[in-house]
This record gives C-alpha cells, structure tokens and sequence, in this order.
C-alpha cells in the first residue's frame, strides 16, 4: 500500500466539499493565497542574488533601484488577488490604507488582510520569514468593500493561516476546522500535506521573547519570565529553554509544534506593543486556538477585540493555553489590571 499524497488544491476541495453550499470561490481565494505564497518562496530562496541578478531574474541595470523584498511580497499579495473577482477588499501592513478592487473585474464577498513578509529585519542574514492572512466574509452590502470590512473581529474569521519560508517553505491554514500544514516540494512546484491536524504538545519546551528589552517590561511580565525560567520560589517548575529569531512567524511555528509561548509585552516605550492586531495577532489567534492553544493581550482573549483601526498594535502572548493563562495571571496580579 501507498500513502496518499495529498496536495493542497485537493485538501481544501476536500474541506469545502463538507458544505453543500459552498460554491468554490473561498477554495480558489485559498489557491491563490498558495499561489502568492509559490512566487514569494521562489524570490524568498534567491534574495541574496538580486543584487545581482534582479528581481524574477531581470539583469539589474546600473542605477536601477531593487525593490526590497518586502515591497515585492506585498505587490504580488496584491497583484494575485486584484484581479480574481473573489474579494471585496484587503488591507495590507505594507500599504496606509484600504486596498480596492478594481471594479471592472468584479467585486467578490470576501476579505483578505495580510502581513505580506514578516520578520523583514531576517532577510538579509537569512533567518526564516514569513507571511500571515486573514480572510473575512464582507460585512457591507454591495460595491466596494470597506474599511469596516476589514475591521473585523477574530471571532468572525472565515480562514487564517502563514505561510514560512525557512529551511523548507510550509503553509499553515485553518478554516475553522483544524490546522493543516503542508511542504512546498520546489521541484514539483505544489505544497504537499505534511502535518495533518496540527495540535499543540501538553508539555511546552520554549518560551520567546525579546529579551534584550526587560528594563522596559512591567512587573508581571518580569515575574511571569522568571516563572517561565524556573525561578519563582513559591512554584519551582523546570525551566523552559529560550528561543527567539526576531521573526514571529518562525516563532510561533516552533512553539506550535514543539509546544511554548511566544510573547511581545506591552513596554515602557512601547505602551501599545509591537505587533499589528489586523495582519499579525488576530490570524495567529485563530489558528493557535484551533490548535487548542490560546492567545490574549494580557487580560482579554484576542480574537473577542474589536479593531479600530487598520495599524493599531496590542501586545500579545501567544502558545500554550496553560502558559497563556499564567501569563495573564502575573499580569492581574501584579500591574494591576
Ligand atoms: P515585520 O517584519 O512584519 O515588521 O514584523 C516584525 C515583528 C515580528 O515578526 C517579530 O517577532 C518582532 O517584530 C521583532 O521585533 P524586535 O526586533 O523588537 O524583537
Ligand atoms: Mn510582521
Ligand atoms: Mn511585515
């Protein structure tokens, strides 16, 4: 007998098939979603050549400025989904605004919000990076879609997911019924499904912050680390190894499937955190619940806050529910929030 090989146009066949009235846009708006992810992998894995060789392989004429790779991840997010007739409206962490749809292809009932490459600051020492989405059902009635459309809660999400660039290239997706991973095999050019039913460990191994800021971090935030660490006197536990890349994708991936937390806290210069709610926490929460783990900003649960604005930042802590939950406790407990 042979194992099946199941691609990722069949998998999501498959999940739609579930709802007899689905009618196969949201399978091909995920499609395009790989299809993106395809061509950024492509430029991803030869970044370090476009000094040379130029962006798609053009010749870098003297002079020319080289789009930076962030800039080319989100033009081709845009350019795969403008034109499709699926979507409504997205928004992106590249661009200031609301993202329209050209109106003579078509205005479709779907939303898509993404972080086009995150862990920018990785890619010139080739450090994994990554891009997270976020699809939404329109919420307005017809034309355009609005910035209300994009202002959604994580609650109401239809499908979220990453896609990593690292030593292989893996998209992570989730449509509320589980999260699925699948491997990007290059020569055949298709995403295979490697990880079925991805469900966080029990025990969790890591913990990632940056911890090059704790002069800025409160006391609960302190004292849930030297928990993390071990160090609490009144609950000894064994210490949690540390890892942190600077890239939340690639630090969420590890802890998803190793088991741990991820944190970015809100600091003293940094009142609101770092991370974006839209493309980076929100579609992130989705799949870590999915997964059966949990994500807050320190009180709440991420995916019941309201947005209220494209950009707006919250601090997150992200992984294990048991962790999540300790870290919200420390925070309770001693900022008194
Ligand atoms: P982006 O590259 O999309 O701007 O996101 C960077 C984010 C996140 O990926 C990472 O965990 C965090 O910023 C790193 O920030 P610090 O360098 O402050 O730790
Ligand atoms: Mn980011
Ligand atoms: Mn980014």
């Amino acid at each position: 007998m042979h194992d099946q090989i199941i691609t990722i146009e069949r998998h999501i066949v498959e999940q739609e098939r579930r709802y007899p009235q689905a009618t196969g846009v949201f399978s091909n708006l995920l499609y395009d979603i790989a299809l993106a992810a395809k061509i950024i992998a492509y430029e991803t894995t030869r970044a370090g050549l476009v000094e040379i060789l130029g962006l798609a392989g053009r010749i870098n004429v003297q002079g020319e400025q080289q789009m930076k790779l962030d800039l080319f991840a989100n033009e081709t997010m845009i350019r795969m989904n403008s034109y499709t007739g699926r979507l409504a409206v997205m928004a992106s962490e590249e661009e200031e605004d609301i993202i329209p749809v050209p109106e003579e292809y078509g205005i479709g009932k779907y939303v898509l919000v993404f972080d086009p490459l995150d862990g920018s600051s990785n890619v010139d020492v080739n450090v994994s990076i990554g891009t997270i989405f976020g699809v939404y059902r329109r919420k307005s009635k017809q034309g355009p879609g609005t910035l209300e459309d994009c202002l959604q809660m994580g609650r109401d999400l239809v499908a979220a997911g990453y896609i990593i660039y690292g030593s292989s290239t893996m998209m992570v997706y989730s449509t509320g019924q589980g999260v699925h991973g699948f491997t990007l095999d290059p020569g055949v050019g298709e995403f295979l499904l490697s990880h079925p039913d991805i469900r966080m460990p029990e025990r969790s191994k890591y913990y990632s912050v940056n911890q090059g800021y704790e002069q800025y971090w409160s006391e609960g935030v302190r004292r849930f680390t030297w928990w993390l660490q071990g160090m609490d006197r009144e609950d000894p536990r064994k210490p949690l190894s540390g890892r942190y890349s600077g890239s939340l994708v690639a630090d969420f991936h590890r802890n998803l499937l190793e088991g741990g937390i991820y944190y970015y806290p809100a600091e003293a210069t940094k009142p609101e955190g770092k991370l974006r709610l839209v493309y980076e926490a929100i579609p992130l929460a989705f799949i870590v619940e999915q997964a059966g783990g949990y994500a807050s900003d320190g009180q709440r649960n991420i995916l019941d806050i309201q947005p209220k604005s494209l950009h707006q930042r919250i601090p997150l802590f992200i992984g294990n529910l048991e962790l999540v939950k300790k870290a919200e406790e420390f925070i309770s407990e001693y900022d008194g929030q």
